[in-house]
């Protein structure tokens, strides 16, 4: 494995998932494969469950793990080519990145979404820069549109939690004080979508989410009517995609609590689980009755995020050998 972007990346999601229990059941068992290997961590922005969850994942597969935290640790990073570097970032990005790739094996990298210049963005223009000049394996630990550990660590939580073969998964959209990235639900929808469940996603009107990632899910703007049956619920904020208007990219278009996710909706669901990424703003996006009750996964969903950059790393081991 090269990189780690998608679901594409991950292969046959069956043998994904089994290996994925593998891991948890044994997590030291591949010690040897990260002997003498190192891991360069690079955020671009904060974190807590990634930067846990990966150096935790290097440790358990015997390898080093250098976390950079860019503009604190490091000198500011240029990320666009061309431009005249007359401002406060020192460096670019083009001759960091093979630095960095010389001192280690493999590079992770948290660079979110600008939120400006959907092009930018959707073009994956800083993550693409790390493979293009790093040559090493690149995970994207959330990038300008993808969050592939997150929806994996999602998709493993669900195979565990799951008690029909083919449970409805419902992701809605929930109300936040500020404008978010859309890599989460861009992935979940992308993984959700490869997976054998019955898929719906619900959101107010404007919240398209790129039909690369919604492929052919279903859509239902009544979020009632969306949680109706459901067996899992997943939330998340969303800032507007700017699918069917452009100039609303990276826009609130909607604060509307009325769906914050309650008791309200949960009561119509077939005693759905509730999941969400972490962090979480309380009485925002959840209502604390919901994620304080027994059916909240979000805790053994933050866990998995070890079990599924763990399985990613050790792809990346084993291809190194
Ligand atoms: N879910 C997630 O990626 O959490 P962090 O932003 O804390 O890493």
């Amino acid at each position: 494995m090269r990189k780690f972007f998608d679901v594409n990346d991950i292969g046959d999601l069956s043998k994904a998932l089994e290996e994925a229990a593998q891991v948890k059941k044994t997590p030291f068992a591949w010690k040897h494969l990260g002997m003498d290997k190192t891991i360069m961590l690079v955020f671009f922005n904060s974190s807590l469950r990634t930067r846990l969850s990966s150096q935790k994942a290097a440790y358990n597969l015997g390898m080093n793990p250098i976390v950079l935290n860019i503009g604190q640790d490091s000198w500011k990073l240029e990320t666009e080519m061309g431009v005249v570097m007359d401002g406060d970032k020192s460096e670019h990005l083009r001759e960091a990145i093979p630095v960095m790739a010389s001192y280690c094996d493999i590079i992770a990298v948290r660079s979110f979404a600008g939120l400006c210049d959907r092009d930018f963005d959707y073009a994956e223009t800083v993550l693409n820069q790390f493979v293009q000049y790093s040559g090493k394996p690149v995970i994207s630990l959330e990038s300008a549109t993808v969050h592939p550990c997150q929806a994996f660590a999602d998709l493993i939580t669900i195979e565990e939690y799951k008690k029909t073969a083919r449970p409805k998964v419902v992701l809605t959209w929930a109300p936040h004080p500020k404008a978010l990235p859309q890599a989460v639900p861009n992935s979940f929808a992308q993984w959700m979508n490869a997976a054998d469940v019955d898929f719906v996603i619900t959101h107010p009107e404007g919240y398209e989410l790129d039909p690369r990632f919604a492929g052919n899910a279903r859509v239902e703007y009544d979020q009632m009517k969306a949680f109706e049956g459901a067996d899992f619920i997943y939330a998340k904020n969303w800032s507007c995609p700017g699918v069917t208007r452009p100039q609303d990219y990276g826009k609130i278009l909607s604060k509307d609590m009325s769906w914050t996710v309650g008791d309200r909706q949960m009561a119509v669901t077939n005693d759905a689980y509730f999941m969400h990424c972490l962090p979480v703003r309380r009485n925002m996006i959840v209502s604390d009755s919901v994620i304080d009750a027994p059916t909240s996964l979000v805790i053994p969903e933050a866990a998995n995020r070890v079990v599924s950059i763990q399985v990613v790393m050790k792809r990346m081991l084993e291809a190194l050998q």
